[in-house]
C-alpha cells in the first residue's frame, strides 16, 4: 500500500524530556521511583518504564522515595504535600505548561477572573487551574453559563487545543460584553504543527490512521480534525488494532501520530501497512 507520513508527527519536546528525565532518574537510582499519574498517555511507554522500575501512584499521600511529576504538571498543593512527606521531587513539567501556570497565577494577582478553555477533567487543565482561586473552566458553548456576569476576564487555553477551538470560544466570551478581556495564547506550537500537517495530509489520501493512546487529548484532536476534512479516519493505539477492512477499496493511506506516541509504534505500523496489499 502507498503510505504517506505527516511532515510532523509523534513525540513533542515536552514528552521527550519527561521520558529522558524518567530514564535518567531510574538509572541514577537503580530503579524504583514513582510517577504521579501515568507519565504520558501511552500504554506501551508506561509498560516499558514500569518494567524498568517506574511505578504509577495516583495519590501524593502514597508517595515515598523519589516522585516524578509528569509533563502535565501538578498544582501547588500537590508540591507542598510531597515536600511535607519529605520525598525527592523530579519535576518533568513541560515548560509550556509551566508558562500557562505562571500566566494563570499572574492574571489572578492582577484581579482578573481566570477562565481556562479546556477539559475540566484533563490533568494539565486541573493542574493549571490550581494556580489561582475560583478558576472557571469552560470547553463548550453550554459551559459559558458558568461565567460571571461582569468584571474583567483573563483567558488561557489547554495547550493541546486547536487555534480554531480557542478562537471560537474566545469570540463567544467577548460577545458576552465584559468591559475587559485579556487573552493569553497558551497553545503549544508542537501541537499546532502536528494538526496542520495532519489536515494537509488528510487532503491527499484515501484513509487516515492516527496513532496514539485513547486517553491522549492531542491524538483524539488530530483524529477529529482529519475526520472533519472528510477522509475516513481511524484512531488506533498501534498495529495490533489494525483490520484489513479499514483499507478496503483504498490505495493511499496517511499516517500521523499524537505527541505521546513513540517512534517505534509509528515505524512498526508504517512498515506493516506498506507491506499490506492495496484494498
Ligand atoms: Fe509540552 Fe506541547 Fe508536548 S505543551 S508536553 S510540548 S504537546
Amino acid at each position: 500500500m502507498d503510505v504517506r507520513l505527516a511532515r510532523k508527527l509523534g513525540f513533542c519536546f515536552g514528552v521527550e524530556r519527561a521520558i529522558e528525565t524518567a530514564s535518567r532518574s531510574l538509572e541514577q537510582r537503580g530503579g524504583d521511583i514513582s510517577s504521579l499519574g501515568e507519565i504520558i498517555h501511552n500504554r506501551q511507554v508506561v509498560e516499558k518504564l514500569a518494567a524498568e522500575g517506574l511505578h504509577v501512584i495516583d495519590d501524593p499521600d502514597e508517595a515515598t522515595g523519589t516522585v516524578l511529576i509528569r509533563s502535565h504538571g501538578e498544582g501547588p498543593e500537590v508540591f507542598e504535600k510531597l515536600a511535607r512527606r519529605g520525598v525527592e521531587i523530579v519535576d518533568a513539567t513541560c515548560v509550556l505548561v509551566k508558562r500557562a501556570q505562571h500566566v494563570v497565577e499572574r492574571l489572578a494577582r492582577e484581579g482578573y477572573q481566570v477562565v481556562v478553555i479546556g477539559q475540566a477533567e484533563h490533568p494539565e487543565v486541573k493542574a493549571v487551574s490550581a494556580y489561582a482561586p475560583d478558576v472557571v473552566c469552560v470547553d463548550t458553548p453550554e459551559d459559558l453559563d458558568r461565567l460571571p456576569a461582569g468584571g474583567k476576564v483573563g483567558i488561557v487555553c489547554q495547550t493541546t487545543h486547536s487555534p480554531e477551538h480557542f478562537g471560537g470560544m474566545v469570540g463567544r466570551i467577548v460577545a458576552r460584553g465584559y468591559p475587559e478581556v485579556r487573552i493569553v495564547n497558551t497553545l503549544c506550537q508542537e501541537v499546532r504543527d502536528r494538526q496542520a500537517a495532519a489536515v494537509e495530509l488528510a487532503g491527499e489520501v484515501d484513509v487516515m490512521f492516527v496513532l496514539g493512546g485513547k486517553q491522549s487529548a492531542n491524538t483524539r484532536q488530530l483524529a477529529e480534525l482529519c475526520a472533519e476534512r472528510g477522509v475516513p479516519t481511524h484512531h488506533l493505539e498501534g498495529w495490533q488494532d489494525f483490520a484489513a477492512e479499514m483499507v478496503a477499496g483504498k490505495t493511499v493511506a496517511g499516517v500521523t501520530a499524537g505527541a505521546s506516541t513513540p517512534k517505534w509504534v509509528i515505524e512498526e505500523f508504517v512498515g506493516n501497512l506498506r507491506r499490506h496489499p492495496p484494498g
